[in-house]
């Protein structure tokens, strides 16, 4: 039996190293240990605390998981109000500002400012008692706010104890707390094929995951917190600027915005300002303005307040990213696999940096859920790179004889029945290749870059090629001929030549690329790549039953169940035998069935902004040829794959001596490897 003290010590010891390693994942976004061993140590430390009930502690890692479920909140007093800040939507009211604050300082030369993102979720309040996690709270109405310290506990970047050495008896720490948008994301399209009411925008996500009386349910939402000023704290050996609490906070392992910027003329304002703006859309998190605030403390006091909001601080607010427009119609729009989207088709409105007429509105459950009618009033919502979308109705301007929304039962293109599989919130046409929408959009994936890469084979000829008969299905277009191709609209010899040419070369291709090229359902470049490495040649995946499909990396029963779909399907073969007759053809590939992927052993990060694809689909290709991959640049790390804005990884890649790639050469590199 171990000794009461060496237990304890042990208790320590992991509380210690989790929160060490905690900071590093989530703080610093440098995992240093693998899942195992942070699970391991966790259930260590599990097991000791229920042994030993006498040893618990509210700020052990172990609480992160959250509690018991309260009953309400808790209303706090804040030490100090909770302000909020005074909004200019102009350079010129920005110039007008800093005017201000030279005239109230009396000086000349505008004082140092520091700049920093303006963070679209919910504003905390911090307390740390002996460096320890004592008190979380809402803003509220600024005086009060509500108790939520256990469902602050449950985030990982926030610290349960301060690090280093000299943190002060108490010191109140404020920042937003807010849901990234891949979290978001995900956590709606969870929602929405599970029924459930997704969230408008990732600062109601963020509100709503902290409102939950259950801090469990917390615990499981993808929140992150930011700070960005402190509220009480020691007069005595306190920093005399903004800048350097910020630093302080950073040295007790406290996150702060990677962006804050030191600034010292309406010039440098102006350009952080668009700097920021150019990549709002690529952020991880939305922001919704630049926060500008004077540095010193001193002249921080000079300047005071004015009712709600400090004179020594601004908000720079971008374009919204929400606006309310007109719903003037709902179109249904059939997709390659069959699936028909929901479309709203609205009146012009200026939203996100641009101007947006259609917003997507998922599927036949998400209208459902909105009660959308003809005519309906609308808010829209376009964020970073994902499509606009239509996130709620205002239901009291709804025009009094508006008629609901409805499914379609026939395919708005092709007239055949619409199916619902059940279980599945999609509508889909039954008709296949029939449906000319299915037909057009397949031939469109088929001659994508990606693909067999013919050039030149747009979407409009594609649209004329189908609706005059011309292509009945892919393997038609191997059989075009200079005469019929005159026969369209804008078709001269010259265009019609080169695009002769363009379809014969794509008839050299790769394995990977031809399977990718049929379209079978959820079957992407990844999967392709992955099929035809492992079985080596289009005979061997035909033949294929479903249990040698599922011993396939990267192909689960759904992927599986699919591609005996499509292989068993008479008008599928026909297809096939037709292109293979026609001389497409591709450079063999032993299948490696019983081999490691070529790039087994290696692992890659993938960083910055790709031209040929999104970052996951570039992981999903190395991982289908056995590379591992990992969100941060380590000692462990092979390869980093850099893009433009690659940033912080690419300087970490840099220092480590981890050798770096462009996308160019990871395209080669792929292609090497039978891709
Ligand atoms: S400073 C007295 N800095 O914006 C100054 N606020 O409209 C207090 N916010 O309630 C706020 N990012 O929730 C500050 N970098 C930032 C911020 C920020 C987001 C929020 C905060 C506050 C609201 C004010």
């Amino acid at each position: 039996m171990p000794e009461r003290g060496d237990i304890k010590a042990r208790v320590v010891a992991l509380r210690e190293q989790l929160e060490r390693w905690n900071h590093q994942y989530y703080v610093l976004d440098e995992p240093t240990v693998p899942d195992q061993d942070y699970d391991a140590a966790l259930r260590e430390l599990q097991k000791l605390e229920t042994e030993h009930p006498e040893l618990q502690d509210p700020s052990s890692p172990t609480q992160r998981v959250g509690a018991a479920p309260l009953s309400a909140f808790e209303s706090v007093a804040h030490p100090m109000p909770m302000l909020s800040l005074d909004n200019a939507f102009s350079d010129e009211e920005l110039g007008a500002f800093l005017q201000r604050v030279m005239d109230r300082l009396d000086v000349e030369s505008l004082p140092e400012l520091v700049a920093e993102p303006k963070l679209d979720g919910i504003a905390v309040s911090l307390i740390y008692r002996d460096g320890v996690l004592a008190r979380a709270a809402t803003r509220g109405d600024g005086t009060h706010g509500e108790d939520i310290t256990l469902n602050v506990r449950t985030i990982g970047s926030v610290p349960l104890r301060l690090g280093g050495d000299a943190c002060p008896d108490v010191v109140e720490i404020r920042g937003e707390i807010f849901m990234p948008r891949a979290g978001f994301e995900a956590f709606n399209e969870y929602a929405r094929r599970n029924g459930e009411k997704p969230f408008v925008n990732p600062r109601n996500a963020a509100a709503g995951s902290l409102r939950q009386l259950d801090s469990q349910i917390t615990a499981r939402r993808p929140l992150e917190f930011c700070a960005y000023a402190s509220g009480q704290h020691p007069e005595s050996q306190w920093p005399k600027s903004h800048w350097e609490v910020l630093q302080l906070f950073a040295s007790w392992g406290v996150p702060i915005s990677r962006y804050a910027e030191r600034l010292s003329s309406l010039e440098e304002c102006v350009d952080y300002y668009q700097r920021l703006g150019d990549q709002r859309d690529s952020l991880s998190f939305d922001i919704d303005g630049i926060v500008y605030k004077v540095n010193d403390f001193e002249a921080q006091s000079k300047l005071g307040f004015v009712a709600r909001a400090p004179r020594w601080s601004i908000a720079r607010k971008f374009p919204a990213q929400e606006a309310v427009t007109k719903v003037t119609g709902v179109e249904f729009q059939v997709g390659r696999t069959g699936a028909i989207t929901p479309v709203a088709r609205l009146e012009p409105v200026f939203v996100g940096g641009v101007t947006v007429s259609n917003a997507t509105l998922h599927n036949m459950d998400e209208v459902g859920r909105l009660e959308l009618h003809d005519g309906d009033t609308v808010v829209v919502r376009r964020a970073g790179d994902v499509i606009p979308q239509v996130v709620s109705v205002i239901e009291e301007r709804r025009l009094p004889d508006a008629a609901l929304i409805a499914a379609p039962s026939a395919c708005p293109v092709c007239a055949s029945a619409v199916q619902r599989v059940a279980g599945e919130a999609t509508l889909r046409c039954s008709g296949g290749l029939v449906c000319p929408a299915q037909l057009k959009a397949a031939v469109r994936h088929f001659a994508s870059r990606r693909a067999m890469d013919i050039d030149g084979l747009g979407e409009k000829l594609v649209e004329q090629m189908v609706d005059t008969g011309l292509v009945r299905d892919v393997a038609d277009l191997f059989r075009l001929e200079q005469r019929s191709l005159l026969t369209l609209e804008r078709m001269g010899e010259k265009s019609a030549t080169k695009l002769l040419a363009a379809i014969e070369s794509s008839r050299r291709t790769t394995l990977a690329r031809f399977i990718f090229a049929l379209g079978i359902r959820e079957v992407g470049e990844a999967t392709a790549l992955a099929l035809a490495t492992y079985f080596g040649s289009i005979e061997a995946i035909r033949a294929a039953d479903l249990d040698s499909l599922l011993e396939v990396p990267d192909v689960g029963p759904v992927v599986a169940q699919h591609l005996r779909a499509f292989f068993s399907a008479q008008a599928n073969q026909q297809v096939l035998e037709r292109l293979l007759a026609a001389g497409v053809v591709w450079p063999a590939v032993s299948p490696a069935q019983n081999a490691q992927g070529p790039l087994e052993g290696q692992t890659w990060v993938v960083s910055g902004k790709l031209e040929s694809q999104s970052r996951d689909e570039a992981e999903e290709a190395l991982r289908a040829l056995g590379a591992r991959t990992s969100k941060s640049v380590s000692g462990k790390t092979s390869v980093l794959l850099a893009g433009p804005g690659a940033g912080s990884k690419l300087a970490k890649a840099e220092s480590l001596g981890v050798e770096i790639v462009d996308e160019q050469e990871f395209l080669a590199r792929l292609a090497k490897a039978g891709a």
